[in-house]
């Protein structure tokens, strides 16, 4: 086990920097196993889910225990597209913000806004209706908060269309087709749950001082932003930018590696042997590099992969393959962090769910290394 402190004996603590390999508590939400590379929600390996479920239908198991049977698929389905429709004081206040801002603090201050406006907001039992309706909202936030920055006005939700196929045709203004839909709705269910991650950690944290819903959805905004964590889809589309090509690669390589520069995309703390989202979200971006006739973006991407993986032997994580798959559908570079929201708003409420069911503070220690005590002068 790597500590910061190898002098450790009875009187210094053992410090984990980063809680490295410290298991903080029990979850029942989804198995991380680093040995098989495998990804469990709720029992059920994610890439079956990926194949043969809608992301409603996770977001149902995650949030709420099991697979949906049809008639609770039905009522999900019904909440969720009642949910929809943006409403005025969000529009105003999203017009109000800068088209500079960044997409990620757009979001964080929406779901404040969000959170300061619903009566309920300090009602623990409307845990479920608060997160499915935020589930709701989300999409149009994201597709308005693109829109607006290209001039266009915000179009209203489809109702006759499942969860990502109206999240696509209310930013692009068209029914996405097939493969698009297909590769979105894939993203969305891989991005949803990935244990005890820094977002999830945080909301955990912050649900842990008996906060409410909407202020624990904020903080794990504002952990997810971080390049480390979420902000690393949107990173990795610049680096291609930057790159090119694929013959640009090995340069590009040489530079950031012998600066010591994180590549983006690529390592995790817990897979160390390959990340379990990867083969599925690399199908997808496949699929999509097909559809769009974009087959030097996937020549670039392999170059980029083959190269870490001769020079470094790290692997690339789920935020590799679904940054240029984000940008092949259309999506300011941006805006990819808070679609990983979007989804990842299943899983923290899931956590916060959990932690509030078996809560303890969650308040560590720490080890002072400041002066000795010393008196004012
Ligand atoms: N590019 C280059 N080197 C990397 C690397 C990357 N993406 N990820 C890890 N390494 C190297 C580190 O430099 C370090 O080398 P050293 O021992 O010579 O100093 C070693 O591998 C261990 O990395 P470390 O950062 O200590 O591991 P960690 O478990 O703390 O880091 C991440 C995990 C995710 C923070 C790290 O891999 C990273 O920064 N990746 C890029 C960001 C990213 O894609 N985040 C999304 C995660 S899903």
């Amino acid at each position: 086990m790597a500590t910061s402190d190898d002098t450790h004996d009875d009187s210094t603590p053992d410090i984990r920097k980063g809680l490295e390999g410290v298991v903080v508590d029990r979850t029942a939400v989804s198995q991380v196993n680093s040995e098989t590379n495998s990804l469990l929600y709720r029992g059920y390996p994610v890439h079956e889910l990926a194949a043969d479920r809608s992301f409603e239908e996770v977001a149902h198991l995650l949030l709420l225990g099991e697979l949906p049977d049809a008639e609770q698929l039905a009522a999900f389905t019904r909440s969720e597209r009642g949910g929809r429709e943006l409403d005025a004081t969000t529009k105003t206040l999203i017009d109000s913000l800068p088209t500079d801002a960044h997409p990620m603090d757009v979001l964080r201050t929406v779901v404040s806004e969000i959170g300061a406006t619903d009566p309920t907001s300090a009602d623990p039992e409307a845990l479920i209706d608060q997160a499915v309706a935020l589930f709701a909202r989300l999409p149009a936030v994201i597709a308005y908060d693109q829109r607006r920055r290209h001039g266009l006005p915000l179009l209203p939700p489809r109702d006759d269309l499942g969860y990502s196929a109206n999240f696509l045709s209310m930013v692009f203004g068209k029914e996405p087709d097939d493969p698009v839909r297909q590769a979105f709705d894939t993203s969305m269910i891989l991005y949803a749950e990935h244990g005890f991650n820094a977002s999830t950690f945080t909301a955990r944290v912050i649900t842990s001082t008996l906060s409410d819903y909407y202020s624990a959805v904020v903080g794990a905004i504002g952990a997810l932003k971080g390049q480390l964590h979420g902000g690393a889809n949107e990173a990795v589309m610049h680096a291609f930018d930057e790159i090119g090509s694929a013959d640009g690669v090995p340069r590009w390589l040489d530079d950031a590696l012998g600066g010591h520069r994180k590549v983006m995309g690529f390592g995790h703390r817990v897979y160390k042997h390959g990340d379990s989202r990867v083969p599925t979200m690399e199908d997808a971006l496949e699929t999509l590099a097909g559809h769009y006739e974009r087959p030097d973006l996937l020549t670039l991407y392999r170059a980029l992969k083959d190269e870490m993986a001769s020079r470094t032997g790290i692997k690339p994580n789920v935020d590799y393959p679904s940054g240029p798959a984000y940008h092949l559908m259309g999506f300011d570079t941006e805006q990819f962090t808070p679609l990983f929201v979007a989804s990842r708003v299943i899983g923290w409420t899931a956590h916060i769910r959990e932690q509030r069911e078996a809560n303890a503070l969650i308040r560590p220690l720490s080890a002072y290394v400041g002066p000795d005590e010393r008196h004012v002068p």
